[in-house]
């Protein structure tokens, strides 16, 4: 079975290609690079055991996409192209409109044209927005999102659900992530964020690796259980793993369904800074620094319904992710650029 996969020499795309392959389908790569490296593609044949098609193709360029729809008898698809810095999407704004929700449609428009049905696509648990209540159900209302990346995903969400309700024969998955961090446990792919990490995982990392000198924690007088900001951290493997169960639910069922893809279990900063610690034998320096702006205190999944409907749960623990992020940190310390 033929899956499309848009962003697939991303952090998360490329997990998901090895995880696919490992469970038997055959994977067509659209990327067009821009947060991306070549080299990913020869890590994911080396760990996937197979070749996977890779085409250079910005998923905005219909004629482009268009021809790998035609190249190739596709089956399914997995959207994970598009922009997701949260302070880049404030400065750009309409950047993050034309390229995510322009994606989105050019892709919906070809899947129409070739007559392919199921689309899983990559959301996230800022659609959620400001917390109404903990833990996050799928049910809940969603928006308004607290800068424009969030509110491409939750448009495009809105736009795929649109789009499947005028056609019923459609398929849609929409899965909503908690914080991916870790890496594949081979140390051959994993996160490697351009100039200084935005993110908490890989700004541990580059302190660990002695890139950065220490960590500052954004706020500790939140109303948490040591006040720094509590999030829902999931291994990049088990999130790969919930796209594989997500890819056959959708050959099974029709019309739209969401789920989102954490663990269930908040965990603080400082839990993160311990468990990278306790994990790698290292230590983090840190100091505490004032809160950033747009940050939200704490939130994280009931991830219930993702175990009940797609069979699908985390099994790695915080300390999986922290030993896995230092494994690939330690082996890659520019990243793909050997
Ligand atoms: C953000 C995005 C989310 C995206 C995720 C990627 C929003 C509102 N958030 O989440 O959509 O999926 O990145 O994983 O859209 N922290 C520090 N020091 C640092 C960096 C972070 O203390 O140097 C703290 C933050 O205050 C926060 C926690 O660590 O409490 C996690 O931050 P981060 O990794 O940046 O992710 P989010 O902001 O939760």
């Amino acid at each position: 079975m033929n899956v499309l996969l848009t962003g697939g020499a991303g952090y998360i795309g490329s997990h998901i290609a090895v995880e696919l392959a490992e469970a038997g389908f055959d994977i067509i790569i659209v990327d067009n690079y821009s947060n991306a490296s070549k080299e990913v593609i020869h890590r994911i044949e080396e760990l996937a055991g197979k070749r996977v098609f890779a085409y250079e193709v910005d998923v905005c360029d219909k004629a482009a996409l268009s021809e790998v729809f035609r190249k190739h008898d596709i089956d399914a698809v997995i959207h994970c192209a598009g922009f997701k810095a949260v302070g880049e999407s404030v400065q750009k704004p309409l950047m993050y409109y034309r390229n995510n929700l322009g994606s989105t449609v050019t892709l919906l428009e070809t899947m129409e044209e070739f007559g392919v049905n199921r689309i899983i696509f990559s959301s996230s648990a800022t659609v959620y927005g400001v917390p109404k209540a903990l833990p996050y159900t799928e049910d809940m209302e969603t928006g308004p999102c607290t800068n424009p990346y969030g509110s491409t995903k939750l448009m495009s969400e809105q736009i795929i659900t649109d789009a499947a309700a005028a056609r019923p024969e459609m398929s849609a998955v929409l899965l909503r992530y908690f914080n991916p961090v870790g890496a594949h446990p081979s140390g051959r792919i994993g996160e490697m964020p351009s100039g200084v990490p935005n993110n908490l995982m890989p700004y541990i990392a580059q302190v660990a690796v002695g890139r950065l000198e220490s960590l500052g924690v954004f706020g500790d007088d939140y109303p948490t259980k040591d006040g720094t900001g509590v999030r829902d951290y999931i291994h990049v493997v088990d999130l790969a793993k919930g796209h594989v169960a997500a890819l056959k639910y959708s050959l099974e069922q029709s019309g739209v369904d969401v789920f989102n893809l954490g663990s269930g279990q908040g965990s603080s900063v400082l839990d993160l800074v311990r468990a990278f610690e306790r994990a790698n034998g290292l230590k983090i320096p840190y100091r505490i620094l004032p809160r950033r702006e747009g940050d939200l205190p704490a939130y994280w999944a009931d991830a219930d319904k993702a175990e009940r409907v797609l069979g699908w749960k985390v099994e790695r623990t915080l300390e999986d992710m922290c030993r896995d992020t230092w494994n690939w940190q330690k082996n890659n310390p520019n990243g793909y650029d050997e």
